[in-house]
């Protein structure tokens, strides 16, 4: 038999004094649970610590990834429990419009507990509960890696599965799934397998597609099948969402290096070399008669799916500036529709002041999947930008298919008698939620830049 080297069984051992020491306040009931759990059944074999003694870099890698972090994510646990980052509730989320039901925000973010307590009861995770306890490890190694099967078909009704449980098979002897299914028993007890679903992206489509009651608030990997059909891209999620390792590394504590091994880090939005790669954009600019005239076309040419490629609060602007020798903007004087929505940043609703990303009214385009509520009575109005869960349509989707160029066309007044030039400039940035929508919740923004272009016009040279 193989020996564990030294190193890794040390690692156990210290998991296993930690997990004895936490696991009764770490557990619900308290009365059932005796004060010292029995040695043997005192490692969770389910936490990605345990994983992580044998794969420390894998670890360090799933912990630096936003899939890693789901469940720290204030982000996340406000948008359920409807509260904002000062702690009060504000009634934007889900509790908010469903203050006595659970719900299925749990399924996703924390789906091995969602999992198992769905074989005992009917009743579902409360998310809120779930992250403020740790009652689970979310997205977790143990999940993907014992998931052997995932299912999302077209139903009879035009929806696909909304819950979880009714997408993800797990491997009912909780063998580890892997790209080469030969690790010994004396590392996985339970049993390693080759799985096809590893490197399949129908693995992603158990949480990357999420139907909603009305509408699906996250397509990607609808839009992928269609860009692999259309010829667009020939990758799968993994192969640009786990890039390979550009040298061998280790796949596990005192195994030989491994060339072709993938990167837990999972970049995403977060990843500014996959953002600025995602999109392409050309700009010009001409006067005639006392107009400037500024042409931009905007293309996906490194997205496998629409961009943003996901939930519905994400979104790219385009903003264009035009401004004279002196540094004064010239006046917009083209199509209202060239001008950005009230989603790009109203300021202050009472002060009316606005800040530096405030940018409603300014010249540019929106790029985003627009989800409205249904019209409210007391406005009669709809709420735009809502999430999936409180949504009746989708109001406007702008999103940026593989390879279809989008075109701007925008003007501005320039006074006939101006000598000079004219500076154009355009500005591509990716916002990972509405600005408005992040002023109410406390949330801090950041403009992610995507691409930028300049364009300078000589008049009357
Ligand atoms: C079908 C799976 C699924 C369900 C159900 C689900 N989510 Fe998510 N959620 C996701 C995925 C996938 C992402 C990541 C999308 C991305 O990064 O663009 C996400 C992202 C989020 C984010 C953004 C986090 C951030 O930092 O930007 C919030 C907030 C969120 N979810 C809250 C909820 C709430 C509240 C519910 C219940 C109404 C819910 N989720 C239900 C899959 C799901
Ligand atoms: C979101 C799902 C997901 C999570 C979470 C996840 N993995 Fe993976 N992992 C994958 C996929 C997919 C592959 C296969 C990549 C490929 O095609 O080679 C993989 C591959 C691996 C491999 C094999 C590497 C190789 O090339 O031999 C190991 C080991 C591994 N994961 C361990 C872990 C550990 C440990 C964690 C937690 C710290 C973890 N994984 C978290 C999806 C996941
Ligand atoms: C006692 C050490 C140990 C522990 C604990 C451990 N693994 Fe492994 N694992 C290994 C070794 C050794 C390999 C083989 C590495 C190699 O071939 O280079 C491996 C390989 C893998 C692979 C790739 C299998 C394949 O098909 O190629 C996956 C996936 C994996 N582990 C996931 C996990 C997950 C998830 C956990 C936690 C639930 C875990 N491991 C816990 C030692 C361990
Ligand atoms: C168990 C559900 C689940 C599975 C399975 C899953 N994801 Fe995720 N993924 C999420 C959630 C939820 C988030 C958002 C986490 C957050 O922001 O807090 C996310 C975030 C991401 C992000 C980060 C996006 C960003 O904006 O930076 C990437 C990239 C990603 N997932 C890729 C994948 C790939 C590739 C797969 C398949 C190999 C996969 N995911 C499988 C639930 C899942
Ligand atoms: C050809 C490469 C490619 C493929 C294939 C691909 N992606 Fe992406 N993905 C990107 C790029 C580039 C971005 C950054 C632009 C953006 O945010 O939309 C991205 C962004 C994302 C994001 C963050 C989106 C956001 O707006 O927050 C998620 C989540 C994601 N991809 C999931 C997936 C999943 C799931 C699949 C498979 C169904 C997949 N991707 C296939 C290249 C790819």
């Amino acid at each position: 038999m193989n020996l564990l080297p030294l190193v890794v069984r040390l690692r156990l051992v210290l998991l296993l004094l930690v997990t004895i020491q936490i696991a009764p306040t770490a557990l619900a009931d308290a009365k059932k649970t005796p004060a010292i759990a029995k040695p043997t059944l005192g490692v969770d074999v389910k936490s990605p610590e345990y994983c992580g003694a044998c794969h420390p870099r894998i670890l360090e890698e799933w912990k630096s990834s936003e899939m890693g972090r789901d469940l720290d994510n204030p982000v996340v646990y406000q948008f359920y429990t409807a509260t904002n980052a000062r702690g009060e509730k504000d009634g934007r989320g889900y509790r908010g419009k469903h203050p006595d039901k659970a719900g299925e925000c749990a399924d996703c973010h924390v789906p091995d507990l969602v999992l198992q307590q769905h074989k005992k009861t009917a009743e579902d995770v409360d998310l809120g509960v779930a992250m403020r306890e740790k009652s689970d490890h979310g997205i977790s190694c143990y999940f993907c890696h014992t998931m052997s099967d995932v299912k999302t078909p077209l139903g009879a009704n035009g929806k696909y599965p909304e819950r979880i449980f009714q997408k993800v098979t797990q491997d009912p002897r909780r063998r580890i799934h892997g790209p080469r299914g030969k690790t010994g028993k004396e590392f996985h007890p339970s049993g390693t397998v080759k799985g096809a679903l590893v490197k399949s992206s129908q693995m992603c489509s158990a949480c990357h597609l999420n139907q909603e009651e009305n509408v699906i608030a996250i397509s990607t990997p609808l839009d992928w099948e269609k860009a692999v059909k259309d010829g667009h891209t020939t990758e799968t999620c993994q192969g640009c969402h786990m890039p390979l390792h550009s040298e061998a590394v280790e796949v596990a504590v005192g195994q030989p290096k491994r060339i072709g091994v993938r990167s837990h880090v999972f970049p995403g939005s977060h990843d500014k070399t996959l953002l600025e790669k995602a999109l392409d954009l050309k700009l010009d600019a001409g006067v005639a008669e006392g107009v400037v005239t500024v042409n931009t076309i905007v293309e996906n040419v490194g997205a496998g799916h629409r961009v943003p490629g996901s939930g519905p609060i994400r979104h790219v602007l385009l903003k264009i500036d035009v401004t004279d020798d002196a540094g004064k903007p010239l006046a917009y004087a083209g199509d209202p529709k060239g001008l950005l929505p009230p989603l790009a940043g109203m300021g202050n609703p009472q002060t009316k002041q606005r800040g530096p990303l405030d940018w409603a009214g300014m010249p540019g385009r929106f790029y985003g999947k627009v989800l409205a509520s249904a019209v409210d009575p007391k406005t009669g109005q709809r709420r735009m930008g809502v999430g999936g869960f409180d949504a009746e349509i989708i109001a406007v989707d702008t999103t940026l298919e593989p390879k279809k160029p989008d075109a701007g066309r925008f003007q501005f007044k320039l006074d006939p008698a101006y000598k000079g030039k004219v500076n154009v400039s355009a500005q591509l940035v990716y916002r990972w939620s509405y600005k408005p929508l992040a002023d109410s919740k406390g949330w801090k923004l950041e403009d992610r830049p995507m691409k930028s272009a300049q364009a300078t016009v000589v008049v009357g040279g």
